[in-house]
C-alpha cells in the first residue's frame, strides 16, 4: 500500500508538539512543515547517523527500502548523512567517514527557525543550503524574493536549487563560501547557519541590519555546539545568548580546532551555567563574558585567607 507522506508529516508534527522544544507558539513554524514535502529534499540514498556494531554507517536505499526510507525522512531526532569526506566516498554501501553534508533533523531545524522567528517579506541569509530543506521552510514563511543560501559544495547547491525550485520556491542559491556571506543583497534582517563555527564571521556582522538577528551553532569547551542567537546592536556589532545545545557539522574553513582563549572564550567555565552566558562579537572579534564568575566557595574562602 503507497504510504501518505502527508499522514506521515501530521504524525511527525504531532511527536514534536509533544516535546518541549516542539513548535512552542510558531504556528507558521507548524504549517511550513505540515506543507513541504521533507522526502522532495532527501536524496535516494543516505546513510544512517549511528554506526553498526562494525563501526560502518548504514545506507538506506530509496528504491531497495522505500518503507525504510521514509521511515528515516520523517524521523524527528535523526539527520540523515548525505555526504561524507566532502563526497569523496561515493553513496553506494555501508560506510564511514567524516559527515560533511546531511538533511538537518527536523527537531534541530524547527529549534532552529523557531529561535531565528523570521517574519513576512523579512530578507534572509542562509549559510550551509545542503538539501534545500532548511531554505524551503524559510522561503514558505517570508515570501519571494526574500530567502539567499550560500552552499560551498558545487554538487551539493545544484541539487538544492533542483530541489527548490521544482517546489516552486524561489530562493537564490549560491556556491561560494558562506563565511563571506552576500553582500550584494545584504543587509538581511535574519541570517542562520547551518553548519557551525568557531568565531562569527565579520562579514555576517556586517551584513545583519541594526536589530536583525544572527542565529548560529558556535563551537564551545563544553564538548558541544551552542546555539547563539545575536542582535545587532550597531554596525558590525552584535550581542546576545546560547540558546541550546546543538551539535553541527563545521564550516569548511574553521574545520581546525583553535585554542578557545583565542575565540574570545574564558578561562573559567561552569559548565552547567553556559545559559548565563554573554556574547559581544563586532570588529575586533567575539567575547564570551561570564556575568557571574562563580564566587569562591567555603572552602576556597578559607585557603585564599592568609596563614595565621
Ligand atoms: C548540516 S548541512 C546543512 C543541512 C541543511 N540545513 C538541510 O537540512 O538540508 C551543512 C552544510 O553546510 C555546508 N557548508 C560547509 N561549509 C560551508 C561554507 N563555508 N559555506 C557554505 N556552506 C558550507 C556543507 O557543505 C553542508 O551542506
Amino acid at each position: 500500500m503507497p504510504v501518505d507522506t502527508a499522514t506521515l508529516r501530521r504524525r511527525c508534527t504531532e511527536e514534536m508538539d509533544a516535546t518541549p522544544r516542539g513548535f512552542g507558539d510558531a504556528a507558521w513554524l507548524r504549517d511550513a512543515f505540515l506543507t513541504v514535502p521533507r522526502e522532495h529534499f532527501t536524496p535516494p540514498r543516505v546513510w544512517w547517523p549511528s554506526p553498526r556494531e562494525d563501526g560502518l554507517y548504514s545506507l538506506i536505499d530509496r528504491d531497495e527500502r522505500p518503507n525504510a526510507w521514509l521511515k528515516a525522512v520523517y524521523s524527528t531526532g535523526a539527520p540523515l548523512i548525505t555526504q561524507m569526506d566532502d563526497g569523496l566516498i561515493p553513496p553506494a554501501g555501508p560506510a564511514k567517514g567524516a559527515f560533511t553534508s546531511s538533511i538537518s533533523s527536523s527537531g534541530v531545524i524547527i529549534e532552529l527557525l523557531r529561535h531565528l522567528a523570521p517574519e513576512p517579506g523579512e530578507r534572509v541569509l542562509e549559510l550551509g543550503t545542503g538539501t534545500g530543506y532548511t531554505t524551503a521552510l524559510l522561503a514558505t514563511r517570508t515570501g519571494p524574493g526574500t530567502v539567499v543560501s550560500i552552499e560551498v559544495d558545487p554538487s551539493i547547491a545544484e541539487r538544492a536549487r533542483h530541489n527548490l525550485h521544482s517546489q516552486g520556491l524561489d530562493p537564490l542559491v549560491i556556491t561560494g563560501d558562506g563565511e563571506q556571506g552576500h553582500p550584494p543583497a545584504g543587509p538581511f534582517d535574519r541570517i542562520v547557519a547551518t553548519a557551525s563555527v568557531r568565531e562569527i564571521p565579520r562579514a555576517w556582522l556586517e551584513q545583519l541590519r541594526p536589530g536583525g538577528v544572527l542565529l548560529a551553532p558556535l563551537d564551545s569547551p563544553l564538548g558541544c555546539d551552542l546555539l547563539l542567537r545575536l542582535t545587532g546592536t550597531g554596525p558590525g556589532i552584535a550581542h546576545g545568548k546560547f540558546m541550546e545545545k546543538v551539535h553541527f557539522m563545521r564550516v569548511r574553513g574553521q574545520r581546525e580546532p583553535r585554542p578557545y582563549a583565542d575565540l574570545g572564550w574564558p578561562e573559567h567555565l561552569e559548565a552547567e551555567r553556559w545559559q548565563e552566558l554573554r556574547v559581544e562579537a563586532g570588529p575586533h572579534g567575539q567575547r564570551i563574558i561570564n556575568p557571574a564568575p562563580q564566587r569562591p566557595t567555603a572552602h576556597t574562602a578559607r585557603a585564599e585567607r592568609p596563614l595565621p
